[in-house]
């Protein structure tokens, strides 16, 4: 069992990040989060973060060296492991070189269904929906290369009703699903990463 010193990378509403900060608040996780970044820069994410005191960066990806910048931060903080939490950038192979197996994703659908380009927020449940599958749910895995490929470490299901929208369908996964399985994915990290 290790205290990690977590990165989280966010572009937008944040409620898997305050999971996480709940998480911690209430001793569920060991870990600590140490830096929330952010490529949007009114992300309320960010707003989450100054909430608990914790501090957000914004790196504008149009004014700077935005990859060299993210690394070099979180190689300054220390940071064990990287979770993205709703990021919506690619992650350069240099990345994965220095994080190798630390860092983490949360994916909305159950991989590999409805994985890799396009498949982002509202679009994933729309096409659930759309396919008339009857379960739906969210993946945590590695990140590696590519995109929504990385082995997984967690998943779990839950069923779409037929009155269904892609926004409730949305709403439930995140809630239901999202929110538990990527505390329960850094808890596994936590007993894993021993050697940082
Ligand atoms: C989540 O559905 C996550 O799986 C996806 O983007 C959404 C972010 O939600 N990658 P939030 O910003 O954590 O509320």
């Amino acid at each position: 069992m290790r205290n990690l010193r977590i990165g989280v990378l966010v572009s937008g509403g944040g409620s898997n990040l305050q999971a996480i900060i709940d998480a911690i608040e209430v001793k569920k996780l060991k870990s600590q989060i140490v830096c929330v970044i952010s490529n949007k820069k009114d992300a309320y994410a960010l707003e989450r973060a100054k909430i608990h005191g914790i501090e957000g960066i914004h790196i504008n990806p149009k004014e700077e060296a935005y990859d060299d910048r993210l690394l070099a931060i979180l190689k300054d903080k220390k940071v064990d492991l990287v979770v993205l939490a709703g990021y919506l950038r690619i992650i350069p192979i240099a990345m994965i070189e220095a994080f190798p197996d630390r860092i983490i994703n949360i994916h909305p659908s159950l991989l590999p269904k409805y994985g890799g380009q396009g498949y982002y927020g509202i679009h994933v449940h729309r096409a659930v929906i759309q396919a008339g599958d009857k379960e739906s749910g969210a993946t945590v895995h590695y990140v590696d290369g590519g995109i929504d490929t990385g082995e997984i470490i967690l998943q779990k299901s839950i069923p779409v009703y037929q009155e269904d929208t892609p926004e409730t369908l949305q709403q439930r996964v995140l809630n239901e699903v999202e929110h538990n399985i990527l505390v329960e994915a850094i808890q596994v990290m936590e007993s894993k990463v021993t050697n940082c």
